[in-house]
């Protein structure tokens, strides 16, 4: 008998020593190191490199990189004046597909699929998104497009063109820590889809655009938007409770919550959540923090035996509005984090590519046959 694994969920492709997750418990590690010290100890820039390199940089090999990385910050002007065109009313993550698209265009080495080339296309992609995505924001915005500097770290330069404000050492670090929490996380969609073009021997920006297309959809990255939608219909924290009751009695999804493979607290959404405290504990709790602190005690209280707890986008937007960043940018910065897993998962498994090509258990019909079109009823 032919067994379904429904949304692939269990089934295991290819190896990959970049990330392991060990769902039941809440681990999480990049190259064996657990997540929390990545996030207390590491920047999104040493990540990257670990990923790609597949393990812990020198301090030379870093340097070396992050130099690379802010050389490469600039982006082709005809992309800038194209993103400046787009219409104002697209959201951000279709500006973003198509900016990296667009991007391609003007890489003389985009069609090369060998290892170098791969890993060089990436280091200018992870430096390039930053600069687009905040590109995107600033002309949506009706606002010029800011240049990126080279005296402040990727995570610091970002928050810069994005707002047009050098942000102070702590919100810079801050939005670091979301960067490095968001980078990589095996194989869920986005990696998945990015593989799968990969696997055809397509070229990096196309597999790019795939990932960018999956990450999108709200029950992946495009969660994090949807949360901050949910906190703006609840409104006010007193009725949160009986938000989220209707919702789960209706059986209808609650946001930010759920995961494939976490059956527990999902470790990113911890430290994100520590941060939301820390924040509160300074300056008063804010309304979306209040919301969500009934909303994960209603949702554990009634579906955590199912294993259904936060997951990492239930907090991330909290810390981003905190730093006064739209939500409709909340997505794009999940992708400029993602980048990173996405070009190394690439990379990883180019070196011993196999095509993708699973199959569906056929339940059509067996003896058709043509009909005329005249014929037809
Ligand atoms: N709210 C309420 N119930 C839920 C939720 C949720 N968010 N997620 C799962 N469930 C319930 C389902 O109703 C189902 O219950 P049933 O067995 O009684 O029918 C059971 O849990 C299993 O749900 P599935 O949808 O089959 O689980 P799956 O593994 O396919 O889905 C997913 C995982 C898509 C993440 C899901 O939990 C979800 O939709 N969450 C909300 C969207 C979200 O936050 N996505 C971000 C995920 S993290 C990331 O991608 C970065």
């Amino acid at each position: 008998m032919t067994t379904i694994a429904k949304g692939l969920e269990g089934v295991l492709f290819t190896e990959s020593r970049l990330t392991f997750i060990n769902g039941a418990e809440g681990i999480l590690t990049h190259l064996g190191i657990p997540i929390q010290e990545w996030a207390e100890n590491s920047t999104f820039e040493e990540l990257s490199l670990a990923l790609l390199d597949g393990k812990l940089p020198t301090a030379a090999e870093l340097a070396a990189f992050d130099a690379h990385l802010k050389a490469n910050r600039a982006i082709p002007e005809k992309l800038a004046e194209e993103i400046a065109s787009f219409p104002k009313t697209v959201h951000p993550m279709q500006a973003l597909r198509t900016a990296v698209s667009y991007l391609g265009l003007f890489d003389p080495q985009a069609e090369e699929t060998g290892e170098d080339a791969r890993r060089a296309i990436s280091i200018r992609m992870i430096a390039q998104f930053a600069t687009i995505i905040a590109a995107i924001a600033r002309a949506r915005e009706g606002q010029p497009v800011i240049a990126p500097r080279s005296d402040l770290t990727h995570a610091g330069n970002f928050l810069y063109m994005l707002t047009g404000k050098e942000p102070t050492t702590e919100q810079a670090r801050l939005f670091d820590i979301a960067l490095v929490l968001h980078a990589d996380h095996g194989m869920n969609a986005s990696t998945f889809t990015a593989i799968a073009t990969s696997s055809t021997i397509s070229d990096m920006y196309s597999c790019i655009v795939s990932a960018i297309g999956a990450l999108k959809g709200p029950l992946h990255g495009g969660a994090n938007e949807a949360v901050m939608d949910m906190l703006d219909e609840v409104g006010t924290p007193d009725q949160a409770e009986a938000y989220i009751t209707r919702k789960l009695d209706n059986k209808e999804k609650i946001m930010g919550v759920g995961h494939r493979v976490y059956k527990y607290f999902d470790p990113r959404s911890r430290v994100l959540r520590d941060y939301a405290e820390h924040v509160a504990s300074k300056e008063g709790k804010s309304t979306y923090y209040q919301i969500l602190e009934t909303i994960e005690k209603v949702v554990v209280d009634r579906i955590g035996s199912k294993g259904i707890y936060p997951n990492v986008d239930f907090y991330s937007g909290t810390v981003y509005s905190d730093l006064g960043i739209r939500k409709e940018y909340f997505t794009p910065i999940f992708a400029l984090a993602r980048i990173s897993g996405w070009c190394a998962s690439v990379i990883e498994y180019s070196r011993d590519n196999r095509l993708l090509r699973p199959d569906a258990q056929y339940t059509g019909a067996t003896d058709a046959h043509y009909t005329k079109l005249q014929d037809r009823q």
